[in-house]
């Protein structure tokens, strides 16, 4: 289920250069691509004349060119060229893709996913770390960034990414110490902006087990382990983050868990540090943030229901799992007010294309075009599914 309406962090910035660049969202192909002027651009990866794919063709000049029959739609979506047409034949109205809001920040392009007017948008989440240019990051820290593949529904991949109390087992051989599973109470911080649910945190501390590797060498000389102040949280919809304080410094860890369809999940990540803030370090970094996904994964993977349950008591919820049940208490208040969209199936999905509704379908488009019906595109948006 695709809770429309919100920004979704979808790709990093630095993975759209000059040519279009498909990123499958919630089993719906998007396309970005950069313009002359350095502005990404999102739309529907689906050419209205015989649904070819448009990440597949070129960016030319500021438009989108389809690879079929050379159709260019130009950033606001409109077909502005239909190469096979005689020169000066109008272009159907109906020639359209849907185009939706996007934006370049903390490294990340966000994507609006939705038909909501401007002024109903929730707004973009803080990253506090993370400067708005890509390559600026906060002084004195160095940044690297990767992604990880999960067969699981994106779901349960968010939950587990602020789960605090899984880490002395499933992190037993990292960071976890399966002698102190025991969680301390902690107070969830919930933040809002007009009404929007802009981020939940918690702060904890928690037992480390004893150093190894690189971490030995640095520890022999100070002696035991203190408690790790840990600090984590999502910021809706799709990234968690992770705050982690060994006495050396700082590890901030941003996820945008990028939903491929209900079955799988990319996971891009942006990993801060302000200690070993050389080069050199890089490749220890992303190793060891790869290896906790890689030691969540057999439990994510391995989750029944592979979905979330839509009724909160389907499973049971202890003090711990706090941050989880925030996270499930807002999406279930989006999907009472119909904003979840649910991927069409049947018999008819092999033979009909859907796409996710952008702003213009509401006439909330910046072209002067108001007159904007859903009889007035080729492809329906996928309805929202009924509230449960
Ligand atoms: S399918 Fe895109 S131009 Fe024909
Ligand atoms: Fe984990």
């Amino acid at each position: 289920m695709l809770i429309k309406d919100q920004w979704y962090a979808i790709e990093f910035g630095a993975a759209v250069g000059a040519g279009p660049v498909r990123v499958p969202v919630h089993g719906h192909d998007l396309v970005l691509y950069r313009s002359s002027d350095g502005t990404v651009h999102a739309h529907s990866d689906l050419c209205v004349h015989r649904g070819g794919a448009l990440s597949g063709g070129r960016v030319a000049g500021d438009c989108l060119e389809c690879p079929y029959h050379g159709w260019q739609y130009d950033p606001s979506g409109r077909c502005v060229k239909i190469p096979a047409n005689r020169p000066g034949a109008p272009i159907p109205r109906k020639a359209r893709i849907d185009t939706y809001p996007c934006v370049e920040r903390y490294g990340f392009v966000w994507v609006f996913l939705g038909d909501a007017p401007e002024q109903d948008r929730p707004p973009l989440p803080a990253l506090d770390g993370l400067d708005d240019a890509p390559e600026a990051r906060r002084e004195g820290c160095r940044a690297v960034t990767g992604t990880f593949e999960w067969q699981a529904n994106y779901d349960r991949v968010l939950e587990n990414a602020v789960d605090i109390a899984h880490t002395p087992f499933v992190h037993a051989g990292s960071f976890g110490n399966p002698d102190k599973p025991q969680i301390h109470d902690f107070e969830l911080a919930e933040e809002r902006d007009n009404g929007h649910l802009v981020s939940v945190t918690a702060t904890v501390d928690l037992d480390p087990p004893a150093p190894s590797g690189l971490w030995a060498k640095v520890y022999r000389t100070k002696g035991e382990r203190p408690p790790v102040r840990t600090t984590t949280g999502f910021y809706p919809p799709n990234v968690s983050m992770l705050i982690v304080r060994p006495p050396l410094g700082e590890i901030r860890l941003y996820t945008a868990a990028v939903p491929v369809d209900e079955h799988r999940t990319v996971s891009k990540f942006c990993m801060l540090r302000d200690f070993f803030t050389g080069k050199w370090a890089d490749r220890d970094s992303i190793r060891r943030t790869l290896k906790i996904f890689a030691e969540d994964r057999a439990t994510v993977e391995g989750q029944r229901p592979e979905l979330l349950p839509f009724d909160l008591a389907a499973e049971l919820h202890v003090k711990s799992d706090s941050i989880q049940l925030a996270y499930r208490r807002w999406r279930q208040g989006c999907l009472d007010r119909g904003l979840g969209l649910a991927a069409p199936s049947g018999p008819e999905a092999g033979h009909r294309a859907w796409v996710i509704p952008s702003p213009a379908r509401v006439g909330d488009s910046d072209d002067g075009d108001d007159g904007d019906r859903a009889d007035g595109w080729v492809f329906p948006a996928v309805a929202p599914a009924a509230a449960e």
